[in-house]
């Protein structure tokens, strides 16, 4: 059998050593929960979250009560739509504007297309340039901004801070909510400089364990009402519900977005993967090498530009998923389809595409081999 070639790393990264070590170690030494026991090992535990969660912050230049936890960036993007329509109190984002993108993956966008389908808000789209860029001086107003920081089809980073500014300026009140799952792997962020309100990604997307993403919130106390509740969130219970005179209060964010146990064993092997990645980021030359040899097959298509993070294309008179079936009999792990991403696809007039994309681990090696087996099967 041939050795598997993976340059899947955009829908999934592989794993460092360190990162496997630290949740061996913690499951095997150190398991607990946190935010329970006082025993010795559970405030081990306690600190353990309290470092991966100061080092996440560090990694995107917030505070760690800026950082919540949650189940990964679709988790992250749709409990932002119930934080911001607080569903508790009830002020909601009827009758706003909420401007989307076709460079959005269903994540970002879903979740606010099914409140417009209710009638709650109104959607607009962010104009892209011929590039498919967003656009930045011409924006339309919104209320709510859902910014995709770099798309996982087309795999160019957007300049974010610039947008949010100019989406200030049409209202100072807007909402910024970016989509970084695909950013954060190739680019330093500063949440700081961008000033957006809320920022999500996925830990298993910078090398990381499944089932954790990291909700960034530039202002945890704004958002009076928590979306989850349970254990852990909540600080005072006063009367009873049952005499209809209940009082709650919530404990200060974090903690008030995090009810019910964390994702802890994927907690605390995040900090091995911030170190991992930001020593090891992607080669993208390797990218170059695909573009500059493909590029001159004339059946292969190719979407993305050179200097992009991810190589995008689709083969002229085969089936997208053909293909990928083909070139995965051989081994080379790649995406084809839409990719969760069915607006830009539209905008491009293709059905699927196929995505080679690289990790830390990839070496020019891969791509030269890749390259031969897309070869043989595109001849
Ligand atoms: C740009 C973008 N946003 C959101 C997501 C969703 O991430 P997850 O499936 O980890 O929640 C992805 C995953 O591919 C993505 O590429």
């Amino acid at each position: 059998m041939n050795k598997v070639i993976y340059l899947d790393s955009a829908a999934s990264a592989l794993k460092p050593e360190s990162v496997i070590r630290a949740e061996m170690d913690f499951l095997q030494n150190a398991y607990a929960n946190a935010g329970r026991g006082i025993c010795g090992r559970a405030s081990n535990v306690d600190n353990m979250v309290a470092n991966a969660r100061a080092d996440v912050a560090r990694f995107i230049n917030a505070a760690p009560d800026q950082i919540v936890f949650t189940s990964g960036t679709t988790d992250g993007m749709n409990r932002i739509v119930h934080i911001i329509n607080d569903c508790v109190c009830g002020a909601g984002i009827k009758n706003k504007t909420v401007m989307v993108s076709d460079l959005d993956h269903h994540s970002a966008r879903l979740p606010f297309e099914l409140l417009y389908d209710s009638d709650l808000c109104k959607i607009v789209l962010c104009p892209m340039d011929e590039k498919y860029n967003l656009v930045c001086p011409d924006l339309p107003r919104a209320d709510v901004f859902v910014i995709t920081a770099m798309s996982n089809v087309m795999g160019m980073p957007q300049d974010v801070g610039a947008i949010v500014r100019a989406a200030r300026k049409k209202n100072p009140d807007v909402i910024t909510v970016v989509d970084a799952a695909q950013y954060v792997v190739h680019n330093e962020i500063d949440v700081q400089e961008w000033d957006c309100d809320f920022m999500c990604f996925s830990a298993h997307k910078i090398g990381a364990d499944t089932g954790l993403g990291i909700m960034y919130v530039k202002n945890p106390d704004r958002w009076i009402s928590p979306d989850k509740f349970g254990g852990g969130m909540i600080s005072k219970i006063t009367g009873s519900a049952v005499e209809h005179n209940v009082t709650f209060q919530w404990e200060s964010a974090p903690a008030k977005f995090e009810a019910g146990t964390l994702p802890l064993t994927q907690i605390i092997g995040l900090p091995a993967a911030v170190d991992y990645l930001s020593a090891n980021r992607p080669n993208l030359d390797l990218i170059k090498y695909l573009y500059d040899r493909l590029s001159e097959n004339p059946r292969i298509k190719i979407i993305t530009p050179r200097d992009s993070t991810l190589f995008t294309f689709y083969v002229d008179g085969m089936h997208i998923l053909d293909f990928g079936a083909s070139v995965g009999a051989r081994g080379v792990c790649l995406r084809v389809g839409n990719m969760c991403a069915s607006w830009i696809h539209k905008v491009l007039g293709v059905a699927g595409t196929a995505r080679i994309s690289v990790g830390s681990m990839n070496v020019m090696d891969d791509v030269v081999r890749a390259a031969d087996i897309i070869e043989s099967v595109v001849k």
